[in-house]
């Protein structure tokens, strides 16, 4: 497989811009954004890195030298698409839009350019399932905000080669990315699957009044959460011992949710228009400033742990 020295990133909103500047932390790389509408690609990347540089995990030097290395086209027929070795799609998470998507790619890339798919959730299979070469294509979940969050789900599709695999492994640890690979394409991958889960026990226990919400995030957030990046799940398990897992499984399982329909709390808020921070209300009340402050703190823990990821390195 030749070498990826050319990125295209079809789709350049929230998650195509981060995951541009992911890609051009390395110097012989060239990155492309294409998107059928304007936007200002490093007025937005500059904003995204703010807390990067301030926290010194990033020169504002690097950052002006990696936005040297983004460009943005809106042409399909450019050369940036032509010559593209990897591309990486990002668009709105729509089958049929990304179909077309592939389907215009493939008519204009070269035959050996690898193909990816940001979808969170549909099925890499079923996105390429119209494409001709379709053992050069994989999912990528990359996860939000992508230039924080290490981890990167690489997805067999049904057609997906090993050697396509391994390049993207390849490409995304040089990176300075974490990617795992999903061996299936199975909905959910591999992390959303065990998010989900924990989902939907949570809403369970509100909706049952075992706890109030707030009180399920302070146990999650002050227990397990708090040790969970360094302390995972198979790893725990071993540590405990698996005599005593088999006997907790055992004993707890019959009596956890397992509802294969959303749940019927959530159901109602949904229909009474409590969506969140979209609507103002979910679980509780967000203000604008509540709204802002969180994802702010999020990011701001997620810059502290990135300057500390020695200790979850070591293993
Ligand atoms: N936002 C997240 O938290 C998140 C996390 C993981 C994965 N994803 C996935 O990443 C993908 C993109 O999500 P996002 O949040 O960046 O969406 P977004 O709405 O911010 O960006 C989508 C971009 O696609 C562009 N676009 C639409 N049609 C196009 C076309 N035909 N050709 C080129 N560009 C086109 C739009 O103009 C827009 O800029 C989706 O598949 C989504 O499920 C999102």
């Amino acid at each position: 497989m030749r070498a990826i020295r050319n990125i295209l990133v079809c789709g350049a909103g929230l998650m195509g811009k981060n995951i541009a500047v992911v890609f051009a932390s390395k110097k012989d790389h060239t990155i492309t954004l294409y998107d059928i509408n304007n936007t200002d690609v490093h007025g937005v990347i500059r904003n995204h890195c703010r807390q990067l540089v301030e926290k010194g995990l990033m020169t504002v030097a690097d950052l002006e030298e990696r936005l040297s290395r983004i460009g943005f086209t809106q042409d399909p027929d450019s050369e940036a698409v032509a010559e593209a070795d990897f591309v990486i799609e990002a668009v709105y998470e729509n089958m049929a839009l990304k179909q077309q998507t592939f389907a215009l790619l493939e008519a204009r890339c070269r035959t050996d350019a690898i193909f990816c798919t940001n979808s969170s959730v549909m099925s890499p299979s079923e996105i390429s399932a119209r494409l001709v070469h379709r053992s050069r294509f994989a999912g990528t979940h990359f996860w939000n905000p992508a230039h924080l969050i290490p981890l990167v789900e690489v997805v067999k599709s049904d057609a997906t080669s090993d050697e396509t695999a391994s390049a993207i492994m390849n490409l995304l640890r040089a990176v300075g990315k974490k990617p795992v690979l999903c061996k299936k394409d199975v909905p959910g991958f591999i992390a959303n699957r065990m998010q989900h889960a924990l989902w939907r026990e949570a809403i369970y226990i509100v909706e049952q009044g075992i706890a109030d919400a707030w009180t399920v995030d302070e146990a999650v957030r002050y227990s397990f959460g708090l040790r969970l990046p360094r302390l995972a799940p198979m790893e725990n398990a071993d540590m405990v011992g698996l005599d005593l897992t088999y006997s907790i499984q055992d004993y707890i399982l019959k009596d956890l949710c397992n509802d294969v329909e959303p749940s019927p709390l959530l159901t109602r808020l949904r229909d009474e228009g409590k969506l969140g921070f979209k609507s103002g209300e979910g679980f509780r009340k967000w203000t604008d400033e509540e709204k802002k402050q969180s994802i702010e703190t999020l990011n701001e823990y997620l810059v502290n742990m990135l300057a500390n990821m020695d200790i979850l390195d070591r293993s």
